[in-house]
């Protein structure tokens, strides 16, 4: 019985993962959308650390800058031209001026990296790490995204 609902929750996690995969493929929205979402999530962990609502935790640190550095490496593909309509924030200079949109995702990645080693070192270099991470959040967002 035991070995059964491992079995069945190992088959979903599976079954789920393939989903994420053909959503990825099928609707690069909905994909992109998804990855920003999780760094909303990791980046409001982060945020109550800094601000002392919750303790320092490496574990959580370390998750954020993961994910993080996966939505980098992920982000540039999932605006296909046939993703600038529908359901999205996202705005046309992203495809009118693909560079400028390819090196702030570079930059993205490059700062979250060079950041890294300071934010798991405890609180203190967290709150410097957060700063230069987070005004990647900001400057891309006022240049690239739709204001809700
Ligand atoms: C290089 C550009 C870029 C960077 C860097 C970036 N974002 Fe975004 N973000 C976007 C774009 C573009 C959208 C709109 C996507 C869409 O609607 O298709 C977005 C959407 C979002 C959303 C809304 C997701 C939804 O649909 O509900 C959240 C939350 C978000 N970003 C958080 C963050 C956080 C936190 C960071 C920093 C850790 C970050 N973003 C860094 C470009 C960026």
């Amino acid at each position: 019985m035991k070995f059964s609902a491992a079995l069945a929750a190992v088959a979903f996690a599976v079954a789920a993962l393939t989903a994420t995969v053909v959503v990825a493929q099928q609707d690069p929205i909905a994909a992109r959308q998804a990855l920003m979402k999780a760094n909303g999530r990791n980046a409001g962990a982060v945020v109550k650390m800094v601000k002392g609502e919750n303790p320092y935790d490496a574990a959580t640190v370390k998750a954020a800058f993961d994910q993080w550095d996966e939505t980098a490496d992920k982000f540039p593909s999932l605006f296909p031209d046939n993703s600038k309509d529908g359901d999205t924030r996202a705005l046309p200079v992203i495809w009118t001026e693909r560079a400028k949109f390819t090196a702030a995702v570079a930059k993205f990645k490059k700062d979250v990296d060079d950041n890294r080693a300071k934010a798991m070192s405890g609180l203190d270099g967290l709150k410097v790490a957060l700063g230069a991470v987070g005004k990647n959040c900001t400057d891309c967002h006022e240049t690239f995204r739709k204001p809700q």
